[in-house]
């Protein structure tokens, strides 16, 4: 995959048999002291999903997950766990694990006993061979088959990380929440462990919920995507609504890449529309969600959608290339409009002029189909 902007893989869930959820936020708010960090939550959770919880740091990520996970009380609201409410449950009564950011090891421990851990407090306590058995299964899950006696200080970032997961699957909860499971992981384990995880979900059947503010990390696994801002959920769907129907400029923004274009809604009909920008221009789109005639508008086009081409069309804005970066299958070109400004276009190989492209400097010509473009609410 050339480009971050574009996913190309969705997972996708048959749900065509809708059971009921595993668990369900109601309404549920969280302040700490004058802080707001989560408002008015509502989500209902299905067996067997993989949802993420994307936003950027301070949104209410976490405070979201402690809330299901059963270590912060909600200020207001329902939390539900199998249909029943569970708001003053203990954590350790809920069948929920949690994957802490630190990972939060006990370092004084090996991995074995680390992973039994949870299994050696219950009362009644399972018999040596089933907890032996257990932790085998659970080492084998994560590919570490053999590191049972090892200390934790002897493993690595990503092995470490993957006692953690252990640690939680091998309690067979029926919900397991990732809190950046992936973040203190370099780049190229990071991808490694992106693809463990989303075959570990496959083949457990667990529902995940996993916090990140990675939105590729989000888009490649999840099922579901729950974008969070300032303690609220924006908006919830799969990966590709909401790379294809974002309802408001910060989704668009924050899944994917898009050019935005700020001015005024004019001319509504049939869910056609024009954006007068700030600066005069018309451009054509189609309306979006929640915007009408004569308010303010922000007009979103992806950067794959744009043609570049050497002649003008009718509605063409006239362009010079500032910078083209080779991308393999595609040719990512920052272009500058005089009026527009800075314009980003992914033009794929084979729609380049005679596979020679155009330079720096070159001038061209931009168009897109109405369709492609989106108007939406500003920020
Ligand atoms: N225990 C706490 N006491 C005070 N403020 C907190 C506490 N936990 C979280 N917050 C605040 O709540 C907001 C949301 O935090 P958090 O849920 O950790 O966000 P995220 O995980 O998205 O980064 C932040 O402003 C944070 O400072
Ligand atoms: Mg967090």
């Amino acid at each position: 995959m050339a480009t971050s902007s574009a996913p190309t893989q969705y997972a996708v869930n048959d749900r065509s048999e809708e059971k009921p959820p595993v668990a369900e936020l109601r309404t549920v708010s969280k302040s700490f002291g004058d802080v707001v960090a989560a408002h008015n939550i509502d989500l209902s959770i299905a067996p067997g999903e993989f949802l993420s919880f994307l936003g950027p740091s301070g949104c209410g990520k976490t405070t979201a997950l402690r809330m299901l996970a059963g270590f912060e009380t909600p200020t207001s609201g329902d939390v539900l766990i199998g249909g029943q409410v569970v708001n003053a449950l203990e954590p350790y009564r809920r069948p929920v694990n949690m994957v802490f950011q630190s990972y939060a090891l006990f370092p004084h421990l090996n991995v074995t006993e680390n992973i039994s851990y949870g299994l050696r407090q219950r009362r009644p306590r399972p018999g040596r061979r089933e907890i032996a058995d257990k932790v085998d299964r659970a080492l084998e899950i994560v590919r570490l088959s053999g590191f049972g006696k090892r200390r934790i200080w002897e493993m690595s970032g990503g092995q470490q990380q993957r006692v953690a997961l252990a640690r939680a699957i091998v309690n067979e909860p029926k919900l397991l929440l990732l809190d950046e499971p992936l973040a203190a992981l370099d780049r190229k384990l990071r991808k490694e462990m992106q693809i463990e995880l989303q075959d570990l979900q496959r083949q457990l059947g667990i529902t995940f919920i996993l916090v990140t503010h990675d939105q590729e990390e989000a888009l490649s696994l999840s099922d579901r995507i729950c974008v969070m801002r300032a303690g609220e959920i924006v908006q919830v769907g799969s990966p590709l609504n909401l790379y294809d129907h974002p309802n408001s400029r910060y989704v668009a923004d924050f899944v994917g890449t898009s050019n935005f274009f700020d001015g005024r809604v004019e001319l509504v009909s049939d869910g056609r529309a024009s954006l007068m920008t700030d600066n005069g221009h018309r451009l054509k789109g189609r309306l979006g969600a929640g915007i009408g005639a004569g308010e303010p508008g922000c007009l979103s086009i992806r950067p794959e959608q744009i043609r570049i081409g050497r002649t003008a069309g009718e509605d063409s804005l006239d362009v010079v290339v500032q910078n083209r970066i080779f991308l393999g299958e595609h040719t990512e070109y920052l272009v500058r409009h005089e009026t527009l400004g800075n314009i980003i276009v992914l033009a794929p190989r084979q729609s380049e002029n005679e596979g020679r492209g155009f330079q720096t400097g070159d001038p061209a010509f931009l168009d897109w189909s109405d369709e492609a473009a989106l108007l939406l609410k500003p920020d």
